[in-house]
Parts: structure tokens; C-alpha cells; sequence
């Protein structure tokens, strides 16, 4: 039977940031589709197109001074498109996601091209504390990297406690000086005005391996900067799926001032990790920082 007071239930407004079933990346079917759409060449989907994922590992490379066998770690690494590149330009890489499809990939793939990459399935928002934990707080995860990475726009999705929580894994796995690239998004990205809704049934595809119905809602926030997309997936037998993705815009003063809190300097805010110098306009901002 279809369960509608659960789907009445996720159409009023939630919170910012309120949460609801599981991330897209965890679902069983859902994360085999972002896989496929992490790994097509054509479109900037799960992950950017290879060329510029080329050129932003170059930049980057080449912006910090990253050298050969210097520790580098990739948080939401997905499937390695970024920590192959470092890795095969001689880094010592470390790559984190909580995703099993993409590390499974990732994985697969280092060792076809006898790269030795550390790929850790886990939740990045616990690497450091995991460590501490298990008591190995010197071990290579803890102070000793010289630059974290947490790209396309990952930084957006946490909710304000989540953040802090990252900012703070992020500063104990840095060395001192260590330097931390990310990219958040503008309000210019997705520039939401009003809060739609719309629906369609549809065969297998992208969001069940069955015939289903998808309900889409916005959600706008616009004095936090905040907003929400969120999918009721119904699938033909009546199970009821929720997703939301969350996304917080920043404003440059705003991500220097979140950045400064917890513990970094800014060294440098660009349009995107190519080095574009930042221009009002843009979409994303690009930024270093250095843990102080
Ligand atoms: C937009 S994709 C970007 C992947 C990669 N950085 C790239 O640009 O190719 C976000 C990635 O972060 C992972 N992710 C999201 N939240 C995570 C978390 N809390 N812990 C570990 N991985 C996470 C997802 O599984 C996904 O692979």
C-alpha cells in the first residue's frame, strides 16, 4: 500500500540542513548510477570532465609545490579520479569516501595500473577521530599530510556542525603549514528564485531499478544562502525512498571567515582550481588555505 502520510510528511518545509533517509552516494542502485556519471567524459556530473581534472591536478601540484613523495589526502575521493593523477605524478596519496561502489572502482583501478594508492571506505566528517581512537594518532593519518583536498563543491552539502567537524579533521591530518584546497559554490551557481515541484513516473533508470515515480521539491533558504533538492522515490511495490541534497552558497568573505575559525589562512581564492583570478560573477570559488 502506498504510504502517503510518509510522503506528506517530507513535502512541508523541513529545516536547513534537516536530513532525511540516506546521501544519494550510500543507496544501493542510486550509487551505481553516480558512478556511471562520475566516469563519463562528456559532462561535469558526479565528478568533472578528465581535461579539466587534468589541468586542476597540474595546478595544483604546482600551487602548493607538491614534490615527490609528499603525503597528499583526497577526502571524497570517489573513484580516484584525482588521487590516480597524484599518485602517478609520484605522491603519496590517501583517498577517503564512504561510497563502496566508488572505492571498489578506484581500488580495481590503481592496482591495474600498479598504482599504490591508501583507499580508505569511510566516513571522511571521522577520519582523524577514527584514528585516535584506534590509538594510532602518529600513524601516517594523523599531522602528517601536506595538503588535503575536498573537491567539487563537497564542502556545501554539510550542515554548519558537519563543517566545523570536517574543518577540524582536516587541521590534525595537515602537517604544520599544511595547505587545504577546496571549491565551494556561489549564489550565482544555481541562482534559485522560487520553489518548484514536479513529477514524473519513469522505467528503470537513475533512481530505481524499477518502474517508479520520482516527486522533485525545492527548497530555498535564501537569507542563509541555503537550499535544498529533494527526491521521494516511489517504486512500483510502494517503497517510499527520500533524498535530500542540501547545498550552502558562500560568499568569498564568508568562506574566509568560516576558513579563519577553524584554524587556516587564506593563501588564495580563485573562480574555480584552475587558478581563474576570482571574479564576481562566479559560480564557484576556488580556494587554498594553510593550516596555521
Ligand atoms: C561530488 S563527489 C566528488 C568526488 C571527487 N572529489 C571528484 O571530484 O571526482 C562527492 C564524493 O564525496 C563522497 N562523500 C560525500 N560525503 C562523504 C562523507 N561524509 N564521507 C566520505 N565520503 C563522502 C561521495 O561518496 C562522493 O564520492
Amino acid at each position: 500500500m502506498l504510504d502517503i502520510k510518509t510522503i506528506l510528511q517530507y513535502t512541508a518545509k523541513p529545516a536547513p540542513f534537516a536530513p532525511a533517509g540516506q546521501p544519494i552516494w550510500l543507496d544501493a542502485h542510486v550509487s551505481r548510477q553516480l558512478l556511471a556519471a562520475h566516469l563519463d567524459p562528456h559532462r561535469d556530473a558526479a565528478s568533472r570532465r578528465p581535461e579539466t581534472i587534468d589541468h586542476s591536478v597540474a595546478w595544483i601540484i604546482a600551487t602548493l609545490g607538491l614534490r615527490p613523495g609528499m603525503a597528499v589526502l583526497d577526502l571524497g575521493c570517489g573513484p580516484g579520479l584525482y588521487c590516480q593523477r597524484l599518485a602517478g605524478a609520484g605522491l603519496k596519496v590517501t583517498g577517503v569516501d564512504f561510497s563502496a561502489v566508488s572505492l571498489a572502482y578506484a581500488r580495481k583501478k590503481a592496482a591495474g595500473e600498479g598504482l599504490s594508492i591508501d583507499y580508505r571506505l569511510q566516513d571522511y566528517l571521522g577520519f582523524a577521530d577514527s584514528d585516535e581512537v584506534a590509538g594510532r594518532g602518529a600513524n601516517a593519518c594523523s599531522g602528517s599530510y601536506a595538503a588535503a583536498l575536498l573537491i567539487y563543491g563537497d564542502y556545501c552539502v554539510l550542515s554548519p556542525a558537519d563543517r566545523k567537524r570536517l574543518l577540524k579533521t582536516v587541521r590534525s591530518s595537515l602537517t604544520d603549514g599544511g595547505r587545504f584546497v577546496l571549491d565551494v559554490t556561489t549564489s550565482e551557481c544555481r541562482k534559485r528564485k522560487s520553489e518548484a515541484k514536479r513529477w514524473y513516473a519513469a522505467g528503470p533508470g537513475f533512481w530505481s531499478d524499477k518502474p517508479h515515480i520520482v516527486l522533485e521539491q525545492e527548497f530555498c533558504y535564501p537569507d542563509e544562502l541555503v537550499c535544498c533538492d529533494q527526491y521521494i522515490v516511489v517504486d512500483q511495490d510502494g517503497q517510499v525512498r527520500v533524498f535530500r541534497n542540501w547545498f550552502q552558497d558562500f560568499t568569498p568573505e564568508a568562506i574566509s571567515r568560516e576558513l579563519e575559525e577553524g584554524g587556516f589562512r587564506l593563501l588564495g581564492l580563485y573562480s574555480d582550481l584552475l587558478g581563474t583570478p576570482y571574479q564576481a560573477d562566479s559560480g564557484w570559488i576556488g580556494i587554498v588555505a594553510e593550516r596555521i
